[in-house]
């Protein structure tokens, strides 16, 4: 069954059980958004990044969490909607350590995405940034872990409990100190994370990366030192 919906003046018909949010991906219209997975039956809706407008509603509301219904009509592009999502995405940014150079997801990132089509600068001027005094979480056999790159928005949790069943991650501790959480079971051989790494791929900006790309570029770093110190290099530098 299908219901009709007007989203900034573009007719579309689209599935009654669809939210606004994934109707309108569904149909080429951006909506920035962090938290939200297809196949997730309550979206946690906490990025706070998704709002729209819709007629009748007197606040904009999260588009993740709103389901279509017929003669809806829906604006993505109002002032208020755009600073409330500018307003989300500085407290992101805020919280975050900007390095883009020396980041796995330079390029290919959601929150330099986000920031693209938001028109705002990575490091808003004004904007304090606050870190996490722990950089790095290397606890895990196949994982690492950056806080300060994590933007919590449980996709993690969301894609390895779809995986196995339960969630080897967990949100810990409260409000600034936020951070994600591994379960490690005493033998490292059983878990199923050296033939997965699905938190790896979903993760939006490279908090979680493997840890094996780590021992990888330690590697590279090593071949090139011995490769500096080769007998034709040291033959030429004297
Ligand atoms: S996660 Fe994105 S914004 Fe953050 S340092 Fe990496 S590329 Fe830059
Ligand atoms: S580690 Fe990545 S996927 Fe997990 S909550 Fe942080 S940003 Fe999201
Ligand atoms: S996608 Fe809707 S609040 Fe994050």
């Amino acid at each position: 069954m299908t219901v009709k919906i007007l989203v900034d003046d573009k007719k579309l018909e689209v599935q009654k059980n669809r939210s606004v949010l994934q109707a309108c991906l569904e149909n080429d219209i951006y909506i920035p958004h962090l938290c939200f997975m297809e196949g997730m039956s309550h979206p946690p809706a906490s990025c706070r990044l998704c709002f729209v407008e819709v007629e009748g509603m007197e606040k904009p509301v999260t588009a993740c969490t709103l389901r279509v219904s017929d003669g809806m009509l829906i604006r993505t592009d109002t002032p208020a909607v755009r600073r409330l999502q500018r307003t989300g995405l500085r407290l992101l940014l805020s919280v975050h350590h900007i390095d883009c150079k020396n980041c796995p997801a330079n390029k290919k990132c959601e929150l330099q995405r986000l920031a693209r089509f938001l028109k705002i600068g990575l490091k808003p001027k004004g904007l304090e940034n606050y870190l996490k005094e722990v950089t790095v979480d290397d606890s895990h056999p196949y994982l690492t872990y950056y806080p300060n790159r994590c933007v919590l928005c449980g996709k993690c949790i969301h894609v390895c409990r779809t995986k196995h069943g339960q969630s080897l991650f967990s949100f810990a501790g409260r409000g600034f100190n936020t951070t994600i959480n591994f379960y490690v079971e005493q033998n490292s051989s059983e878990l199923p994370c050296g033939t997965c790494y699905a938190c790896v791929d979903i993760c939006p900006v490279a908090a979680l990366t493997r840890s094996e790309d780590k021992i990888n570029s330690s590697a590279s770093l090593k071949a090139e030192a011995l490769s500096d110190i080769s007998p034709d290099n040291l033959a030429s530098s004297t």
